[in-house]
C-alpha cells in the first residue's frame, strides 16, 4: 500500500528518514533532524533563485508553465480578459469571488472616491526633476503615502485595512498621472471620478483644455484590459518582495513600494521597456538575423522572451497580440510590430529557443501597444505596476491573514573564512 511520504537514506550515516508528503511537496524544515552528529544544525534545502521552492500556499492565481494556462481564483485568463473590468477582476484577486452587481457597485463608487492625493504629496511629485523616471517617482510616493495614512500600520483593523485598499487602488492612477504631467512639463489633470477607472487615468494623462475632449473607448478599453493582463502572476518577483517586506508588518505602502522596486528591473516589469529600447535598435527586419546570432553568443537576451514559470507561450502575450490590432485601428500601426512578429517568426524556429523553451511572455507585445497610445517608455513599468497592484494587495492580505506565515528570513551556506584573531594594522 503505497503511503504519502518520502523515505530518505543518508549514506553519510546509513539511517533513513521518513518524511511525510503534502501538496506534492515536503517541508523543507523536516530536513533538518538529518545529521551526522547529534550537534549538527541539520540538512537544509539549498535554492537559490528559489527555482524549486514554494514559500506559500495560495488560492489566488494558478499557472500551468507547461501549458500556457492562467487563472485567476480559477477564471481563466481569457474569458477576463473578454468579459470581465479591471475593477471587477481586481475584487475577485483580493474577496476571492466575482462581485454581484451591488457589490460591484460599492466597490467602483470607493474606488473612485479615493483618486485624489494629498496636496503636499502632489507638490512633492511636483519637486522631482523633469527628467525623474517616472517609475522612481511612483515609488516614492507610494512609500511616502505611509507618512500621509500612519493608521495604515493598524491593518488588522478590518475598516482599516479596507480603506488602505481602496486608497491605493484609487491613487495609484493619479500619481502616475501625475509623474507622467511632471515629465512632459504640464499642469496636472485633478481625477474625474465620473470616469472609468482606464478612462479616467487616460483623462488626466491626456486632457489639455480641449473643448472636445473624449477619452477614446477603444483605447481605455484596450488599457483595462492590459491591466487585467499584469493584475497577478503568483509568487513572481515583485509579488515575492510585497510578501517578504510585507512579512515585518510593515505598513502596506511602504510594502507596496518595495514590491513597485522588485518591479522595475530590467528582468522583471522594466522588459517591455527594454523590448521597445531592442526593437528600435534592430530597426529593420533585414537585421534580425544578425541580432538573434548575437543573442545566441549570449551577448544579451532576447528581451519580452522567456520566463521562470511559462515553457509555453506565455497566454497573456496572445492576448495582447490581439489587443494590438483593436489599438492600431485607431492608432495607426506601429513599424515596430513587423519587426515583432518577425522576431518572434525567426526565434520560435531557432533550436537556441526552442531548445530553452524561449517563448514571447507578457512584455514582448505589451510595450508596442503603450508606444503607439502615445506612452513614453520609461511610463511603461508604471502602467505595469498600476495593473499588479490588486495583485501585490490581494497576495499581501493572504499572507497576513495565514497563520502559517511568519517574517521572512532564509537561511544560507556558510562558505566563509572560519574563525580568525583581529590583526592590527601594523602587522598585515
Ligand atoms: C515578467 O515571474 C513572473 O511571473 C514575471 C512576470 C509577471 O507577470 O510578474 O511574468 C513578468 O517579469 C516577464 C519576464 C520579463 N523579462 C524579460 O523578458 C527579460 C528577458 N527574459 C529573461 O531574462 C528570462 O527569461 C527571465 C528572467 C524571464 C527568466 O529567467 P530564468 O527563469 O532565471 O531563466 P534563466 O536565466 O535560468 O535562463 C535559462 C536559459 C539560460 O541559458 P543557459 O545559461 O541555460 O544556456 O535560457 C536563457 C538563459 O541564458 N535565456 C535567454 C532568455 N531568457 C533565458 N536567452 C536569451 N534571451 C532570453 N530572453
Amino acid at each position: 500500500m503505497s503511503k504519502n511520504t518520502l523515505t530518505i537514506t543518508d549514506n553519510r550515516t546509513g539511517k533513513t528518514y521518513e518524511i511525510p508528503i503534502e501538496n506534492d511537496s515536503i517541508r523543507a524544515i523536516d530536513l533538518r533532524q538529518i545529521k551526522v552528529n547529534p550537534d549538527d544544525f541539520g540538512m537544509l534545502s539549498y535554492d537559490p533563485a528559489y527555482l524549486n521552492t514554494a514559500s506559500c500556499k495560495s488560492r489566488i492565481t494558478y499557472i500551468d508553465g507547461a501549458k500556457g494556462i492562467l487563472r485567476y481564483r480559477g477564471y481563466p485568463i481569457e474569458q477576463l480578459a473578454e468579459q470581465s473590468t479591471y475593477k471587477e477582476v481586481a475584487y475577485l484577486l483580493l474577496y476571492g469571488e466575482l462581485p454581484n452587481a451591488e457589490q460591484l457597485e460599492f466597490w467602483q463608487n470607493r474606488i473612485m472616491r479615493h483618486t485624489y492625493i494629498h496636496e503636499d504629496l502632489r507638490h512633492m511629485i511636483q519637486n522631482f526633476r523633469y527628467d525623474a523616471h517616472p517609475m522612481g517617482i511612483l515609488i516614492g510616493a507610494v512609500a511616502a503615502m505611509s507618512t500621509f495614512h500612519p493608521e495604515a500600520k493598524n491593518f488588522d483593523d478590518p475598516e482599516i485595512r479596507q480603506k488602505q485598499i481602496w486608497r491605493i487602488l484609487g491613487k495609484l492612477p493619479t500619481i502616475a498621472a501625475f509623474a507622467y504631467r511632471t515629465r512632459i512639463g504640464r499642469p496636472y489633470n485633478y481625477p474625474d471620478s465620473s470616469l472609468g477607472y482606464a478612462a479616467n487615468f487616460l483623462y488626466m494623462l491626456d486632457y489639455m483644455n480641449q473643448r472636445d475632449y473624449e477619452v477614446n473607448p477603444v483605447l481605455a478599453k484596450a488599457l483595462d484590459v492590459l491591466f487585467i493582463l499584469h493584475a497577478d502572476h503568483e509568487q513572481n518577483c515583485s509579488t515575492s518582495a510585497m510578501r517578504s517586506v510585507g512579512s515585518s508588518r510593515v505598513d502596506p505602502y511602504s510594502a507596496i513600494a518595495a514590491a513597485a522596486s522588485a518591479l522595475y528591473g530590467p528582468l522583471h516589469g522594466g522588459a517591455n521597456e527594454a523590448v521597445l529600447r531592442m526593437l528600435t535598435e534592430i530597426g529593420n527586419v533585414k537585421n534580425i538575423p544578425g541580432y538573434i546570432e548575437r543573442v545566441k553568443k549570449g551577448e544579451f537576451r532576447l528581451m519580452g522572451f522567456g520566463h521562470r514559470v511559462y515553457k509555453n507561450y506565455d497566454p497573456r502575450a496572445k492576448i495582447i497580440k490581439k489587443i494590438a490590432h483593436d489599438v492600431f485601428e485607431v492608432t495607426g500601426s506601429n513599424p515596430l510590430i513587423d519587426i515583432a512578429v518577425e522576431l518572434e517568426k525567426i526565434a520560435l524556429e531557432d533550436e537556441y529557443f526552442i531548445k530553452r523553451k524561449l517563448y514571447p511572455n507578457v512584455d514582448f507585445y505589451s510595450g508596442i501597444i503603450y508606444q503607439a497610445m502615445g506612452f513614453p517608455v520609461d511610463m511603461f513599468p508604471v502602467l505595469f505596476a498600476i495593473g499588479r497592484a490588486s495583485g501585490w494587495l490581494a497576495q499581501w492580505i493572504e499572507m497576513i491573514d495565514d497563520p502559517e506565515q511568519r517574517i521572512a528570513r532564509p537561511r544560507q551556506l556558510y562558505l566563509g573564512e572560519p574563525m580568525r584573531d583581529y590583526v592590527p594594522v601594523d602587522q598585515r
